[in-house]
């Protein structure tokens, strides 16, 4: 019956309308060059938000599942994972009492302060964040060029020293290298 064809037409016309409508005026609005990219400032707060649920979902869902070391609290793993920190981590995650590197003030969205007192650090959460960083931030992805094992001694790190003092870091860093001794001769150097 034409009277159903032509109101089926108007109903998949329509919401083709409300699809293609909007989708194309924001291409029109990005290819334009409006959406402000500068990591000068801050990220709109809606654009903020969406990308951080985001990767919480995304953490939640994909993280979490590698197996830990049976040793993964060992003071030698421990003591690894401050030099490897100290070497690839600090110039944007901070360190206790030391101002952020050049890197780090600089970049947009900023790293968290992952030593700070209040933190959980789930070792196996943070190993899978480590491992494969974080897509659209500046967070490596340290599985490109760290064994899993020197990922792992850096998330032991982050569990067992979260609220440690400005001494005790600077203690841990300078202590010598073991395990991980190449990182252990780079934080040694840059200091
Ligand atoms: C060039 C800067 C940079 C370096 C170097 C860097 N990170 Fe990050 N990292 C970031 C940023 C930015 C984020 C926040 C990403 C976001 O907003 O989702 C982040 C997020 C993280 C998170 C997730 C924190 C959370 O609350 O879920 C962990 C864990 C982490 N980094 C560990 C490390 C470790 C360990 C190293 C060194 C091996 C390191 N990062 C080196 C920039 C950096």
């Amino acid at each position: 019956m034409p009277s159903t064809h032509s109101r089926l037409a108007t109903v998949i016309g329509t919401a083709a309308a409300l699809l293609v409508l909007p989708a194309g005026a924001a291409f029109a609005w990005l290819h334009a060059g409006l959406y402000d990219v500068s990591a000068s400032s801050k990220d709109n707060p809606l654009v903020a938000k969406m990308l951080h649920s985001t990767y919480e979902a995304s953490l939640h869902h994909y993280g979490g599942h590698d197996a830990p070391p049976a040793d993964l609290m060992s003071l030698d793993n421990i003591r690894a994972g401050a030099h490897t920190y100290d070497a690839n981590c600090a110039l944007c995650h901070g360190a206790p009492n030391r101002p952020l590197s050049a890197v780090g003030a600089g970049i947009q969205p900023a790293a968290p302060a992952l030593l700070a007192a209040s933190r959980r650090n789930n070792p196996a959460l943070m190993f899978w964040v480590i491992k494969h960083g974080v897509n659209m931030t500046a967070m490596p992805s340290f599985g490109k060029t760290q064994s899993d094992q020197t990922l792992w001694q850096v998330a032991a790190f982050l569990y067992a020293k979260r609220g440690l003092s400005k001494t005790d870091y600077d203690r841990l860093v300078s202590a010598p290298g073991v395990g991980n001794v190449s990182q252990g001769a780079a934080a040694a150097g840059a200091h």
